[in-house]
């Protein structure tokens, strides 16, 4: 798929803004600070529903402007799609697709599939387990629309149990808890067998890019690591696992164990990543843990997604780039860059590249 224009209004710096893109590479190029991060940022709300560096969503009206508005045209196998976003102030967002509002954000997945790489991305790595279930969070909703909606139940049966382990009351409803923990171990099992089939999945790609970026020295090795050990999948064993844990649970005052703890393992060379990787060797980790997804999710659909790339090229020497892009050919791509410096020299087809000003656009 391929995001064919862009328009914004009154979105972060941009008054108004309508763009073409190439469904090949497109090149985003400009100084600090005048809105190429905003751009990809659009698209990436258009993906999720939500921006990739606030959870607050009135930050992204223009100053001074009563709201905002962000749409995205995709272009795909099975049609045309309009995604639109719009926003007032001291309102919440609604998403539409095709001019349809959308009553769950849930509804929203799957109509673009867009992978982003940013500077931020290499909280996979470096960052606590929970920056890594968020990854898998969205990787499989994007992939697996059905995911978001397990997720989000149990989710909800976790809040309603974790509750009732803090009884205003101070008794604890048991008959209640037997209900929650039979939606856990449901729910939750179906949550963990799809994250341990994505992650091996994953894995036998980000191996292979990891090994190719680095020239064959890093062997990167990604797996599961579900809280819950070795019976993760099995609902049964977590039902009886919950039943056993709740004198623990209520003095805790919430669950202690579950999908809601669950991590990915990345060890290079047998050791662990996070200890003992370098700043280079976790840079090329993320890169290569995000890209996998674009391979992923092109077996799943028989169609690519849209890469983002923010911000990646500065840390890359020309070969590299190179490499990057011709690896991912077969994607539209949209990059952000401050420099153009050696860009032309990578003789890249079907590429367009604009120039992006406080929050304006020229081709170039
Ligand atoms: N709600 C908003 N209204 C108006 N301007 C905003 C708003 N939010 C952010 N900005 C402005 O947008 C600019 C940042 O845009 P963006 O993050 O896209 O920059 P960038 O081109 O990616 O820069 P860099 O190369 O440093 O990453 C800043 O100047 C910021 O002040
Ligand atoms: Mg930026």
């Amino acid at each position: 798929m391929f995001i064919d224009e862009i328009k914004l209004i009154n979105f972060r710096n941009y008054e108004s803004l309508k763009v073409r893109l190439s469904p090949k590479l497109n090149i985003i190029a400009g100084e600090n600070a005048q809105g190429k991060t905003n751009l990809l940022e659009a698209i990436f709300l258009c993906t999720f529903g939500r921006s990739h560096r606030t959870s607050r969503d009135e930050q992204l009206i223009k100053w001074d402007s009563p709201a905002a508005y962000a749409a995205v045209n995709v272009v795909s196998p099975f049609g045309k799609t309009l995604i639109e976003y719009k926003q007032r102030v001291k309102e919440p967002k609604t998403m539409h697709v095709n001019g349809t509002r959308l009553g769950r954000i849930g509804d929203l997945m799957g109509h673009i599939r867009s992978v982003m790489f940013s500077p931020e991305t290499l909280d996979i790595v470096k960052g606590s387990p929970e920056d890594r279930r968020r990854f898998m969070d969205m990787a499989i909703s994007q992939l697996y629309p059905a995911y978001f909606f397990k997720l989000s139940a149990y989710n909800k049966a976790l809040k309603q149990k974790n509750a009732l382990l803090r009884p205003d009351s101070g008794v604890i409803d048991t008959a209640s808890m037997y209900v929650f923990n039979a939606q856990l171990a449901g729910r939750g099992a179906e949550v963990m067998r799809y994250r341990r089939e994505f992650i091996k999945e994953l894995d036998i790609h980000a191996s292979k890019l990891q090994l190719q970026i680095s020239k064959g020295r890093d062997f990167l090795r990604l797996s599961y690591a579900p809280s819950l050990g070795e019976a993760f999948d099995d609902e049964t064993a977590f039902l009886d696992m919950l039943e056993k844990s709740l004198q623990d649970d209520i003095r805790r005052g919430f669950t202690g164990k579950g999908p809601h703890r669950d991590d990915i393992r990345i060890m290079l060379d047998d050791q662990d990543m996070r200890s003992f990787g370098s700043q280079g060797q976790q840079r090329t980790a993320a890169l290569s843990m995000k890209l996998s997804e674009v391979p992923v999710i092109r077996a799943a659909h028989e169609d690519a997604p849209v890469l983002l790339l923010d911000d990646v090229f500065s840390e890359l020497d020309g070969l590299r780039r190179r490499e990057l892009l011709l690896a991912m050919k077969y994607c539209q791509c949209i990059l952000t860059t401050t420099s153009l410096d050696g860009i032309g020299d990578l003789n890249l087809p079907d590429t367009r590249v604009f120039y992006v000003k406080s929050g304006m656009v020229e081709y170039l």
